[in-house]
């Protein structure tokens, strides 16, 4: 099985196993998320699953539940009220702690504002995505106000940091969030511990938010290249 069939199967065991009709649902983005997304669609369009309300964590998800007929709302809305059943989400890491990196296609902030609201958070990775510990391999990203590009740099370096700003692809220029601020990726010379890394960088002042997801226990749902899928919680 190669890796995109892998990314298929892990977002379609996750909504089986983990979907119910009446749920409020958070919906994940990138190419491991979008999968899970579209198999809730087409479970919808089936009548298998019913009355889904769905909150998504960007452009992606938002454009992709439009195309599907998944309702919309937003975490404000009065039908969600601030709290979700469950969060599908993918991840750029995930060590054996179930800490993960997030934020590779950038939409870290609502990712996370996202799955600390969920009652319950399932994360869909293929086997590659499983690593022995988090931020000396896949770069940790940071959201930062523009304002605060050198003095939040100085700071992270301060924390041992290699830092590079995320630059645009086919736009010159740093790559700009939905919410109007740009990406810093960040690399450790040791392993942190993320725990108290995801809060130490949240201190400095201009912060938004960074890749870390360390307060919540998910279930993730691993897809290996034999086909199975491994159940990690
Ligand atoms: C989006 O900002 C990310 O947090 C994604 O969830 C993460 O990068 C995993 O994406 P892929 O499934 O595309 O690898």
């Amino acid at each position: 099985m190669d890796q995109q069939q892998m990314k298929e199967l892990t977002g379609r065991r996750a909504v089986e196993i983990l979907v119910k009709s009446g749920m409020k649902l958070g919906l994940g983005t990138g190419s491991t998320a979008i999968p899970a997304v579209r198999h809730i669609g087409a479970l919808l369009a089936r009548g298998t699953l019913q009355d889904i309300l769905a909150v998504p964590t960007s452009f992606q998800t938002a454009i992709e539940c439009e195309k599907l007929g998944i309702p919309l709302f937003s975490l404000n809305s009065r039908e969600i009220g601030g709290s979700l059943d469950l969060t599908i989400d993918g991840a750029d890491e995930v060590d054996p702690n179930l800490y993960c990196i997030k934020g590779g296609g950038g939409a870290l902030l609502v990712e996370k504002i996202t799955a600390y609201a969920s009652r319950a958070y399932a994360i869909v990775v293929d086997e590659t995505k499983l690593t022995a510990n988090l931020g000396t391999g896949f770069p940790l990203p940071v959201e930062v106000v523009s304002e605060a590009r050198v003095t939040v740099t100085r700071a992270l370096e301060g924390l041992g940091a290699k830092v590079v700003l995320r630059e645009g692809v086919r736009k010159a220029g740093p790559v700009i969030t939905e919410h109007g601020n740009i990406l810093l990726d960040i690399r450790f010379r040791e392993p942190p511990d993320p725990a108290a890394m995801e809060n130490e960088i949240n201190r400095i002042p201009g912060v938004v938010e960074n890749g870390f997801f360390t307060r919540l226990r998910p279930t993730v749902f691993a897809a290996h290249s034999d086909g199975s899928v491994e159940v990690r919680n």
